[in-house]
């Protein structure tokens, strides 16, 4: 796997969804609109072949991969293949963007802290095991929460619980549905995603650069 480093200019995403690819989309316009600077899309995987979002990186002319758990006698032997296929694309950070599947450890092993996730609600709230799609904001509403959110997180092997990188918050209105709140948190994760992922790059570089100031002079 490439380094995040300068000379591995510019870092590379691996994008891994499972539907519509809002997000994706979302991280896709801030690279091309200048907002998320010195980053490239190198591969968009799937594990579904009809994945609205995968026909959008096709449309795109991304470099795209279909993994599909009938094909793989364990969760472990797929997620082998798409490490390997990660790796083949000298991915930098692994960007989880709607991924309906538990990540395990061979990805984990190849990424590790390299991996992000996006949660539509505040974590540690709502998170965890079976809290997916419209089921966070049903629950969100029973409690009679005021507010609601979106967090995005890094990926450790237990779900929804790794160091929380970013958050945006949005109001639970009186008359809210499911579907109204989950309009109003997407929304927002579509602004928070290529803003954490900027700050993580960010960090990565300061991080390298401090190193640098800091290592020896070998004469
Ligand atoms: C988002 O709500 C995200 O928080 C969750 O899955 C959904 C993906 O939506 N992890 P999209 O495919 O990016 O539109």
């Amino acid at each position: 796997m490439s380094s995040l480093s300068k000379q591995a200019w510019p870092f590379r995403l691996g994008i891994l969804l499972s539907g519509r690819g809002s997000n994706f989309g979302a991280i896709q316009e801030a690279i091309e609109s200048g907002q998320l600077p010195d980053t490239v899309i190198s591969v968009v995987i799937s594990n579904h072949s009809n994945a609205l979002g995968l026909q959008k990186a096709q449309e795109n002319n991304l470099s795209t991969a279909v993994f599909e758990k009938a094909n793989y006698e364990s969760r472990a032997a797929l997620d082998e293949a798409i490490a390997d296929c990660l790796k083949a694309h000298q991915v930098d950070l692994v960007v989880l963007a709607g991924y309906d599947r538990i990540i395990s450890a061979p990805i984990m092993a190849a990424f590790e802290q390299r991996i992000l996730n996006i949660h539509p609600s505040l974590l540690p709230a709502y998170g965890g095991k079976g809290m997916v799609g419209l089921k966070v904001h049903q629950a969100v509403l029973a409690n009679g929460e005021k507010e609601s959110g979106c967090s995005v997180h890094l990926v450790t092997p237990q779900v929804d619980e790794g160091p929380v990188l970013g958050q945006s918050r949005v109001p639970v209105m009186p008359h809210d549905t499911p579907e109204s709140l989950a309009a109003r948190v997407l929304a927002e994760e579509h602004r928070l995603y290529p803003r954490v992922i900027r700050q993580y790059l960010q960090n990565h570089l300061n991080r390298e650069e401090n190193q640098e100031a800091h290592d020896p002079v070998l004469q």
